[in-house]
């Protein structure tokens, strides 16, 4: 495992809960852990090593039990959702193996908000209880959910989805901004839990999206270890979510996921509708974030050295600040101390 990958104490989006039904298991990577999450037929959840302790097969391939139990399916091995043995078919009567002693790893798993969540590490009092939430709808379920993989290092993805520079040059099309439309910005940025926030404004005039929902809005743009974006829009009486969730899958592979949520009334109700175009729009612009990294591979097999400005590039430097402070904390076994004061940042864009 990849100690730079991966945050110890920390939730780590592992699915939306939809593509999990009922019976059924999903086996994941999350910073190069193999893990199996499992949906009971109870609809419960659980996580555990998607690696047969018997003979190394991964769990994830076989069936699920009636009584949610995972089954290998090598030997037909079963393991519970506390990762105990819970019965090995091979096994004659009176040969003595305990399997009350063999187990496999599990990891704490919460659903909420339609999300499935597994923590990694050592879970203490610095850690979080919960994984974030998207604000103002504590029942809010997903509306639409765009996830690409992206061939880079988590640091890339994060970095690159924060960047505030590139958007003229990578999103670049006639319909959403150009360069000509660049123009000096000036956001206010405060510390907020485990990370920072660009503090509630009128969006920039030259993004297409905020086009397309009309009236008077602002938008709060929140930023958390271990990769995890959320953007509130409101508008009138109407709330947007959309988190975009970052997790590594190895060193080189991340997982890029924006996740829409909302609420609507007037005007904005409409936004239902045009679902499909929303999609595609969703699609097409991490599609053009993951291409900018894919290409940035090229470049960054030499190793060079690279550079971080000010004030374009402040970001990128404060969630390597962040994420440096959280790591030496948590190996001391002590509270996190947000580095971040209140900034004001200034860009072109
Ligand atoms: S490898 Fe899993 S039961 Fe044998
Ligand atoms: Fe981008």
């Amino acid at each position: 495992m990849d100690t730079n990958l991966f945050l110890d104490g920390l939730w780590y989006l592992a699915t939306p809960g939809a593509r999990l039904k009922p019976g059924r298991s999903l086996g994941i990577s999350i910073a190069g852990l193999p893990i199996v999450v499992v949906r009971r037929p109870d609809g419960s959840v659980y996580a555990v090593r998607d690696i047969c302790p018997h003979r190394g097969m991964p769990l994830s391939i076989g069936a699920i039990k009636d009584d949610g139990d995972i089954e290998c399916p090598y030997h037909g091995w079963r393991f519970n959702g506390s990762g105990q043995c819970s019965m090995i078919p091979s096994l004659c009567e009176g040969q003595d193996v305990d399997i009350s002693k063999i187990s496999v790893a599990t990891y704490p798993v919460t659903e909420q908000q339609g999300l499935v969540w597994v923590f990694l590490g050592v879970r203490d009092e610095h850690s979080p209880d919960l994984p974030p939430m998207v604000p103002d709808m504590p029942d809010g379920l997903p509306q639409l959910i765009e996830s690409q993989t992206f061939a880079c290092h988590i640091d890339h993805a994060v970095i690159g989805l924060m960047d505030p520079a590139h958007g003229p040059f990578v999103h670049a099309a006639w319909w959403w901004r150009t360069a000509r439309s660049i123009h000096t910005k000036a956001k206010k940025f405060v510390p907020s839990t485990r990370g920072f926030t660009m503090a509630s404004h009128a969006p920039s005039s030259n993004s297409g999206f905020y086009k397309i929902l009309g009236g008077p809005k602002t938008t709060e743009i929140s930023f958390q270890l271990p990769g995890i974006r959320i953007e509130t829009i409101r508008a009138g009486k109407s709330i947007i979510n959309i988190l975009t969730a970052v997790t590594p899958v190895d060193a080189k592979t991340t997982q890029v996921t924006s996740i829409f949520f909302w609420k609507l009334s007037g005007l904005p109700a409409l936004l239902p509708v045009v679902k499909p175009l929303l999609a595609w729009f969703t699609g097409r612009f991490l599609g053009q974030d993951r291409d900018a990294v894919v290409l940035q591979q090229i470049g960054l097999a030499y190793d060079p050295k690279l550079m971080l400005i000010n004030d374009a590039d402040t970001q990128a430097r404060w969630y390597f600040q962040i994420k440096h402070m959280w790591s030496r904390a948590r190996a001391d076994g002590r509270a996190f101390v947000n580095p971040i004061t209140e900034t004001t940042l200034r860009w072109r864009s």
